[in-house]
């Protein structure tokens, strides 16, 4: 019995660029699936083949129970998305283009305003709601956007980088507004690159590289696949990180390469044994001479992970919205023109 969202053998080419290549994925109803891969990884294309915006070479869809290539107008009516790069009418007050979505979806005139006001309240936007939505920050943007995306509660909800460009508070803000509408059953699939966020949403991660999902599993079993345990010590002086790196790489496991963050003074090193060997590495820095600022044992995180399964480190980009969409350059479809998102 495939879940809310299900997919197989997705295939998509824009001339030589494979960007995917047989994605499969199935995700169980009112869970939270967190799709992670580096850039260019095909997490953006994977979303606009299911959401209807762009048609799979070949595979198979099916979104709320409905074949996504024989019933895109149906799928559209069940979803939600919040693309990548935030959609919202720029002459339009934000109260406006929240009224406009309602009233899209063919709400009274009434319950659009009502549930509008409601929406801005929560994004806190309540005090900029009746300014065109030109004059907004980029964080202000990206908020309207997702707000725009919970006007009616579709069952299923596609983000697409949802928190790119927010600051910390309105990030964690709107987790919990993600939390409240899980827990009201929606099933949601998430792109991200921050990968705190999926540990903190996501029941489960599929990591995408080069347009195939490479890994998949909750957040713990990806850990515990990536294995082992790690010594971080922060060393007091920068003159001492070669020394200290000569030290734990003796301790390290197998071929346990010691990872320096020199601006941090910060050096990692995977190892097996515990408290015990944590005991050792503080005495042997102490014979050394060397003074610590900080020094822990930690469980591998999902940045670990990540960069085991796809050699890079997750990438960071606090770009917003529109203006960095030249990035992909190319080809461009023809069913979208620049709005990336289904309302
Ligand atoms: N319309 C298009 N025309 C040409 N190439 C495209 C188009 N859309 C995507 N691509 C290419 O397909 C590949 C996958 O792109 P996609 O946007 O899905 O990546 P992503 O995982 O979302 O990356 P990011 O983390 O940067 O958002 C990239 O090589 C990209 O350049
Ligand atoms: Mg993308």
């Amino acid at each position: 019995m495939p879940g809310a969202i299900y997919a197989e053998g997705l295939v998509k080419t824009f001339g030589d660029v494979r960007a995917l290549d047989g994605v499969d994925l199935d995700v169980p109803e009112g869970t939270v699936l967190g799709l992670l891969g580096p850039n260019g990884a095909g997490k953006t294309t994977t979303v606009r083949c299911l959401t209807t915006l762009l048609r799979p070479d070949r595979g198979s869809a099916v979104v709320a129970g409905i074949d996504v290539l024989k019933h895109p107008d149906a799928v559209r009516r069940s979803i939600g998305l919040s693309g990548q790069f935030a959609a919202v009418d720029e002459y339009l007050t934000g109260r406006e283009n929240l009224q406009m979505v309602g009233q899209l979806y063919q709400m009274k005139a009434k319950a659009a305003k009502v549930r509008a006001a409601e929406l801005l309240e929560q994004f806190h936007l309540a005090d900029a709601a009746d300014r065109p939505a030109k004059t907004y920050s980029g964080g202000m943007r990206r908020r309207l956007d997702l707000a725009a995306a919970l006007v009616v509660s579709p069952p299923v909800m596609f983000m697409d980088e949802p928190t790119t460009g927010l600051d910390p508070r309105n990030r964690q803000q709107l987790w919990e507004v993600i939390k409240q509408l899980v827990s009201g059953g929606t099933t949601l699939l998430l792109t991200t690159q921050y990968l705190e966020e999926a540990d903190h949403l996501a029941h489960d991660i599929a990591v995408v590289d080069h347009g195939r999902v490479i890994a998949r599993g909750t957040s713990d079993e990806l850990k515990a696949r990536t294995g082992g345990e790690r010594v971080e010590v922060v060393v007091h002086e920068r003159e001492h990180i070669a020394t200290a790196s000569e030290v734990l790489s003796a301790f390290g496991r197998g071929q346990g390469e010691v990872a320096v963050e020199e601006h941090m003074r910060k050096l990692t090193v995977p190892v097996t044994g515990g408290a015990k060997l944590l005991a050792e590495v503080i005495r042997e820095l102490d014979t050394r001479g060397i003074e610590i600022d900080d020094i822990g044992l930690r469980r591998p995180t999902l940045d670990d992970v990540f960069l085991s399964l796809t050699g890079h480190v997750a990438e960071v980009k606090d770009e917003e919205n529109g203006a960095a969409s030249a990035k992909q350059g190319g080809e461009q479809d023809t069913k979208q023109s620049g709005k990336d998102t289904v309302k």
